[in-house]
């Protein structure tokens, strides 16, 4: 399941690359707007966050989202954080909001 977001459409074009065919795409914004943030993992179903870096950091929306979802152990976790240049310390500090 991937779980992305995206203000130019970067991310969601890395995401579209990334997802596999049948896989589930969630826009974390939409998600949390609309309070859907229970989600059910398949067995053995990777989990994966894809966003913008803003300001080398993990923007409020991820932030917001992650800490709302509710949602089992995945089998595999990744994130594809697109930039302009550098997301500097992004990637950490999202390890720290997922732990
Ligand atoms: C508010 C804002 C802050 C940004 N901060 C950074 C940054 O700190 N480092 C960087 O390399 N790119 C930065 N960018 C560029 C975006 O991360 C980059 O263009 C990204 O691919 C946009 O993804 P999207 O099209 O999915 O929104 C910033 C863009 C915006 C709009």
């Amino acid at each position: 399941m991937i779980f992305y977001f995206t203000g130019t459409g970067n991310s969601l074009m890395a995401a579209k690359a990334i997802a596999e065919d049948d896989e589930t795409m969630v826009n974390m914004a939409d998600a949390l707007r609309d309070g859907n943030t229970a989600f059910e993992l398949k067995d053995g179903e990777r989990m994966g966050f894809i966003f913008p870096v803003y300001f080398y950091t993990v923007s409020d929306v991820v932030i917001d989202f992650i800490e709302a979802m509710k949602i089992g152990r995945p089998a595999y976790v990744f994130s594809v954080i697109t930039c302009g240049g550098s997301i500097r310390g992004a990637g950490a500090y999202l390890e720290r909001v997922l732990a």
